[in-house]
């Protein structure tokens, strides 16, 4: 069964499409079979994927709405281990609608105990920037949480919200299993004093919670996703991409799986094509 990770904070533009892009091509590097779904009515994925639309053949909204089975909606992407499924939420009208049947919570959790899921290592979610019905929808079903945090906006808020959340769904056992994998920081400037506090507060506040990797702050990163590639293969040994991979590798082990060594890393680089 695969272990399924949601990327989730209400706060938006914080790095949470960038982070399930980037930590699901690095477990797809590192021959890990990996499912990304995006749960995000605004599609950034398939657009960070580097999907043209007309190549989109079905989605989460389909499988939501029309009853049309997962699998017919998988997309393989430019790396042999990861596949996708898109939202495939095209108008305002299915952005309500999507809304709407996401009221039964239990939709996605239920679609991932089927036999598509077990293909897998991971399943990763990306979540839209709420605590809403879709991303209920992603907490029900996912073992653990994957909190992306923006280091130059101190948006604590949103972090505690969501972790109330979590503890409501536990408590009610909507999700008992639920954990948080941890919170990982991103857009970090660490030439600025206010990044550097930002980081320093959020160590003092959610401490352990806070992965020892960061993600800096760097136009590759941003360029990829512009160009519809993910940063751990448009720009392999730059900054943002060297900090996802360490990212990956640490969330495997804070998910008690074992993480591969930075030489399996550099191994399963020089397996995938790259231009
Ligand atoms: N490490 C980084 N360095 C520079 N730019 C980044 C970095 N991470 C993300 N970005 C840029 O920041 C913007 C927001 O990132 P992203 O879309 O991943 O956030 P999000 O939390 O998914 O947003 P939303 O809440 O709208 O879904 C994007 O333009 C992205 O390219
Ligand atoms: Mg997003």
């Amino acid at each position: 069964m695969a272990l399924i990770i949601a990327v989730v904070n209400p706060k938006g533009g914080v790095g949470k499409t960038t982070t399930a892009i980037n930590i699901a091509s690095s477990l797809a590097i590192i021959q890990r079979p990996t499912l990304l779904i995006d749960m995000d009515p605004d599609g950034a994925c398939a657009i960070g994927l580097g999907f043209d639309p007309s190549a989109i053949h079905g989605g989460v909204f389909d499988v939501f709405t029309d009853h049309t089975s997962l699998s017919t909606t998988i997309h393989q992407t430019s790396l042999p281990y990861l596949h996708f499924i898109p939202t495939n939420v095209v108008t305002s009208d299915h952005e309500s609608q999507f809304a709407e049947v996401a009221a039964d919570r239990r939709l996605m959790r239920d679609l991932l105990r089927g036999p598509v899921a077990d293909s897998y290592e991971f399943v990763i979610l990306d979540c839209p920037p709420s605590l809403a019905n879709v991303t209920i929808n992603a907490l029900v079903a996912a073992d653990t949480v994957l909190i992306p945090v923006n280091a130059s906006q101190f948006a604590v808020k949103a972090i505690i919200r969501l972790i109330k959340l979590i503890r409501i769904l536990r408590d009610k056992q909507a999700n008992e299993k639920l954990t948080v994998a941890g919170l990982l920081v991103t857009m970090h400037d660490k030439r600025t004093r206010v990044g550097l506090q930002i980081e320093k507060d959020l160590r003092d506040m959610f401490k352990h919670l806070v992965f020892d990797t960061t993600i800096p702050i760097n136009t590759r990163v941003n360029e990829a996703n512009y160009k519809g590639r993910p940063v751990v293969t448009y720009d392999v040994n730059g900054a943002g991409s060297v900090a996802y991979m360490d990212a990956t590798l640490e969330l495997l082990s804070r998910v008690g799986k074992t993480p591969r060594r930075r030489s399996d890393v550099a191994l399963g680089h020089r397996n995938v094509a790259h231009d």
